[in-house]
């Protein structure tokens, strides 16, 4: 029998099992690292991808009124004169006269330096765009940003997206890339880097219709995290200030999700109003205004932006997934992953490493490597392979043994009760696919039963 321990998750152990299973490296590391930048491992690249897999399904194939766009990252340098990022996007930088760390000003809880408590200067303004240059020559002239923000790529193409897809307000336009920031303080892991991964959607709709849209967007983008497994309590929302509200909006509510250091912003939903397309109007001389054929008016469109970070989406999810429970003398770690987010779908574990079984079992692997991510595994013991699987958030193990190679039965072992059951291997990949789906795992294909019961599913 199992039982919970009072789990403590922070943020040591979500670093040492990222690091630990290959979810995620410090960047550079065998030349001493490369400050807040991160590498994302054999796992924890299927996470990221399954994140911004589930994200572009729900977002944009399963919506009849969204469009995808990849635009570049490099963008005219007038773009960000434009979006006012050149003159507005900057953060009050303090450093401490005595070891001359530098602090971002509005962060800082008091008025000495927090590492040594030494006096600190004015603030001054810094511009956390990092800068770089076009072609060979490294003059004024040839100065270009890597984009801070993903929404500027989608904002120029309004045109072209509306021209070419015939669509009609509303709508909106989704993308997914990375964005880079020279964040003045870093830390937290993954949660504050300084190239990083945005899912943004700009939602274009009639002026007057900018509030309800506001509010739906909320709902929807709460609703996603909770569908994919994130516990409701560990999120809420937070109203900006008008005194905290970026240059560009006219409202904004972060979702914040309760991290090991804090409840902190996970998602920001803003209404951008007509800033963008009226600012880009303005410095490109085109006109970016949008028809609209019931009352044959040019308008421009308000703008609801949703902008979701890629890795902060992965801590979150890591985060509330990681459990400990005690089982027998130990504690079993595992990451209650949701299925879809799994980097791995199955192990297929041999009993033993003995030729029949080890063929019997390859065999099962490449049979269901088309279907999902698959490991194969058949080194040391059987508990601790377990053990591993449920440490990176693999939601079920089927294990072949030497009954499997006569009555050509294998079991299906589920994560998170570790209840099992034994099925014929005819009717794995069907049944594996209904449990990934949310299938209750005692429900039996034909010709198969309960294997091993160790809890009962409503134990907690
Ligand atoms: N286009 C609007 C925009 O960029 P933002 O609130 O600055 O808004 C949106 O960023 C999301 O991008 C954040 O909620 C967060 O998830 C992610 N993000 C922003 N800065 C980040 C950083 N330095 N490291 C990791 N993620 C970051």
């Amino acid at each position: 029998m199992t039982e919970r321990v009072p789990t403590k998750v922070n943020m040591e152990k979500i670093v040492s099992l990222c690091r630990r299973r290959g979810f995620i490296f410090p960047n550079s590391e065998i030349y001493g690292g490369l400050s807040s930048c991160w590498d994302y491992g054999p796992l924890g690249v299927e996470l990221k991808h399954n994140i911004k897999q589930s994200w572009w399904r729900a977002m944009v194939q399963e919506r009849d009124d969204m469009v995808g766009l990849d635009s570049s990252i490099l963008m005219h340098p007038h773009v960000w004169t434009a979006s006012g990022h050149l003159k507005g996007f900057v953060d009050p930088m303090v450093e401490c006269k005595s070891c001359h760390l530098r602090w971002r000003g509005d962060d800082l809880s008091s008025v000495n330096c927090p590492s040594c408590g030494g006096e600190l200067t004015e603030p001054r303004l810094f511009n956390l765009m990092f800068k770089t240059f076009m072609g060979p020559i490294e003059e004024e002239a040839n100065i270009i940003y890597l984009r801070p923000e993903t929404a500027q790529g989608i904002f120029v193409n309004f045109q072209n997206v509306v021209n070419t897809t015939r669509k009609r307000l509303p709508f909106g336009i989704a993308q997914i890339g990375k964005a880079f920031r020279n964040e003045i303080t870093t830390g937290n892991f993954i949660f504050r880097s300084r190239e990083f991964e945005q899912m943004e959607i700009e939602f274009f709709v009639k002026p007057g219709t900018d509030g309800e849209w506001f509010e739906y967007w909320l709902e929807e983008r709460l609703n996603w995290y909770v569908k994919l497994g994130i516990k409701r309590e560990n999120l809420k929302l937070r109203q900006h200030t008008k005194e905290e509200l970026a240059h560009y909006a006219i409202n904004c509510r972060d979702i914040n999700y309760l991290f090991p250091m804090g409840w902190a912003e996970l998602e920001g939903i803003a209404n951008r109003g007509d800033f963008d397309l009226v600012q880009h109007a303005n410095s490109s001389g085109k006109s970016l205004n949008y028809l609209d054929e019931e009352t044959k008016e040019h308008i421009i469109p308000y703008i609801i932006e949703p902008s979701a970070g890629v890795d902060r989406s992965a801590l979150a999810f890591l985060c509330d997934a990681y459990d400990e429970e005690l089982d027998k003398d130990e504690i079993r770690v595992l990451l209650r992953l949701h299925p879809s987010l799994a980097p791995i779908k199955v192990a297929i574990l041999p009993l033993s490493r003995r030729e029949p079984l080890v063929k019997l079992a390859k065999q099962i692997s490449a049979d269901l490597r088309p279907h999902w991510m698959v490991s194969y595994d058949d080194a040391q013991s059987i508990g601790r392979r377990y053990r591993r699987q449920d440490e990176i958030g693999t939601p079920f193990c089927t294990t072949v043994d030497f009954q499997s190679l006569e009555d050509n039965q294998v079991t299906i072992r589920d994560r998170d009760s570790m209840n099992q059951i034994r099925i014929p291997i005819s009717e794995l990949k069907n049944t594996l696919q209904a449990k990934l789906e949310g299938e209750d795992l005692f429900v039996l294909p034909p010709g198969g039963k309960i294997w091993k019961e160790e809890k009962s599913p409503d134990s907690p």
